[in-house]
């Protein structure tokens, strides 16, 4: 099997695990649900279950304890995206080839939805409980998950960003875009290769590594999305092209051209896969994971 045929076995995998975890309309009818549904189902590389799941098996883990941080952390990544794309955000239209929550429902359910779905994401994880005999372990998983989503992380990046934003495009230095990326961005792909390796009982000098290669292919990763915003078509890309431009961000296109930003990628991540060499186990398509996300084209 090659690796894009590999990608899309273990995509279809995480798809079907997260579609399990997701809230039953049924159950709980109303917008709510429906716009929380709408977003997870509508598409997107599922790249942070994949890395969680093949880090916890890396580590040697077999076990369904990883299932719903699984689908929690991709509940965490939609509710950023959702959240990201309202008006008082990036103020964009489409995301993942659909219209945007809050486009689709209106701007008080993309609020709500963006909240509920990162409530939900909690409310999943703790179902790991109920799988697992290990209970310190499974905190400690979710003591990450809060981490890296909460203000020393994701969020707290995202705000940094729009504070940043509409100061011109070379307002900011390389050193505060890289503080930016790291907690935006990075920090949501440290998170499933650590929570893998701690689920599967790795030590930690493995979890420490997992969590370096996080941190350099996920600033490769926001590096090589700044490209697409440039390169890219909205049809190819899935949401809108020129976003970064129209709310006045300096990236690391504008700091280094296009040519210099993927430079910059395929360095961080060569240092990435460099570093998988130190840990034990079958490395070969977390490797591969890793270029992908440096070379992708959407
Ligand atoms: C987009 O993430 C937001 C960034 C952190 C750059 P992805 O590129 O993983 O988006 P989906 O999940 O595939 O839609
Ligand atoms: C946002 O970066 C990263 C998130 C935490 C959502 P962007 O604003 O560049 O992400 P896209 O391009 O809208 O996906
Ligand atoms: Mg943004
Ligand atoms: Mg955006
Ligand atoms: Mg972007």
């Amino acid at each position: 099997m090659n690796f894009e045929e590999e990608f899309q076995k273990k995509k279809a995998e995480a798809e079907e695990i997260i579609e399990r975890y997701l809230p039953d309309e049924k159950e709980v009818p109303g917008k709510l649900t429906e716009a929380m549904n709408y977003s997870m189902r509508a598409g997107g590389k599922r790249i942070r279950p994949v890395l969680m799941l093949e880090s916890y098996r890396m580590c040697g883990g077999d076990a369904a304890v990883v299932e719903p941080f699984m689908a929690a952390i991709e509940m965490i990544h939609t509710h950023s995206l959702v959240h990201d794309d309202l008006p008082d955000l990036d103020n964009d239209e489409f995301r993942r080839g659909k219209k945007t929550t809050h486009a689709a429902f209106g701007p008080a359910l993309g609020v709500l939805a963006g909240d509920a779905l990162l409530n939900y994401a909690y409310e999943t994880a703790m179902k790991a409980f109920d799988c697992c005999e290990d209970a310190g372990t499974v905190a400690r998983a979710l003591r990450i998950l809060a981490a890296r989503t909460g203000i020393g992380g994701m969020l707290g990046g995202q705000s940094f960003d729009v504070e940043n934003e509409k100061n011109g495009v070379f307002s900011l230095d390389r050193e505060t875009l890289d503080y930016i990326y790291v907690n935006k961005t990075a920090a949501l792909l440290e998170a499933p290769l650590m929570i893998g390796a701690i689920l599967a009982g790795a030590d930690e000098r493995t979890v420490l590594s997992m969590e370096e290669i996080g941190h350099k292919a996920g600033l490769a990763f926001q590096i090589m999305d700044d490209v697409l915003d440039v390169t890219s078509t909205l049809e190819e890309l899935g949401k809108p092209i020129g976003s970064d431009e129209k709310n006045d961000k300096t990236t690391y296109v504008t700091l280094m051209g296009t040519g210099g930003a993927r430079e910059e990628a395929g360095r961080l991540t060569r240092e990435a896969v460099g570093l998988l060499a130190s840990i034990e186990g079958d490395h070969e398509f977390l490797k591969n994971l890793l270029l992908f996300m440096a070379d992708r084209r959407k």
